[in-house]
């Protein structure tokens, strides 16, 4: 039996954001160069993304490329790189055949030509698409784009466009790059880390947190299956108490 009948369709998480992680240590316990695990990581984006679209999440977020990765060996973020201009190609008929519109978050001024052009690309020809809405986190991190929407904000402070007395949360969000993006309801994190690393660390205020062990390029339709079950089995309470939650 597959874990996809257990799921609830009238409970769906909206948006799930994934931080696909044990690449590395994928290619090394099967013997391999880290760039491989990498390649290896391809195949689980495309059947998270396929079961999402299938199952109606509307809004999937993948954290592709940190700020902070921008640090690895130069060989490595190249592959990276490389890699996302391949799967933009391969996969962008793929997107729209399954109505999967593609938009992304982050520092796109440090990303190379090529692939900025290959994502702005892809970024158009699916923005007619009205199914999932795929969000790639590529050269972003959380404290980043804080620190972007705290400018933006002094900007407009200074320019009259708010009073500063004005300021509060929507007003920030208005700021972020994900303004308009419901909060992810449900966070999955794969290889075991129990961390967040300077990922949505505005938006996961009230976000339920899914850690497995399973190495990303393990990770299968199953295992999203089964995240989702575990997330509609949880009692969100929002700061609120039990009997508030059971009263509604
Ligand atoms: C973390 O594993 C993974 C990454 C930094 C990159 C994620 C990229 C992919 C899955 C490739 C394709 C992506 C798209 C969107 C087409 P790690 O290298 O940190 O693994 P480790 O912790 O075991 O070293």
């Amino acid at each position: 039996m597959s874990l996809r009948d257990k799921i609830n369709m009238s409970k769906l998480p909206v948006h799930i954001a994934v931080i696909m992680d044990g690449n590395g240590r994928w290619a090394a316990l099967h013997g391999h160069e880290r760039v491989f695990g990498h390649q290896k990581g391809v195949e689980p984006v495309r059947n998270v993304v396929e079961a999402a679209a299938e199952l109606g999440i509307g809004y999937l977020t993948l954290y592709a490329f940190s700020t902070e990765n921008w640090g690895r060996p130069d060989d490595e973020v190249s592959a990276l790189m490389e890699l996302m201009v391949q799967s933009l190609n391969n996969e962008k008929d793929n997107l729209l055949k399954n109505n999967i519109r593609l938009i992304a978050i982050g520092d796109f001024a440090r990303l190379n030509e090529n692939v900025r052009t290959k994502l702005f690309d892809t970024i158009n020809l699916t923005s007619g698409s009205t199914g999932l809405t795929l969000i790639l986190a590529l050269s972003y991190s959380s404290k980043w784009e804080i620190t972007e929407a705290v400018r933006k904000l002094v900007r407009d402070v200074n320019a009259g466009v708010i009073d500063r007395e004005a300021i509060c949360e929507e007003e920030i969000e208005k700021r972020l790059t994900t303004y308009g993006i419901p909060d992810p309801d449900l966070m999955i994190r794969t290889s075991g880390e129990l961390r967040i690393s300077n990922f949505l660390l505005w938006q996961l205020a009230y976000s339920e947190f899914y850690f497995t062990d399973i190495l990303w390029p393990d990770f299968g339709k199953e295992d999203l299956y089964g995240a989702i079950v575990d997330f509609q089995n949880r009692v969100r309470r929002f700061g609120k108490t039990s009997e508030q939650i059971l009263e509604k």
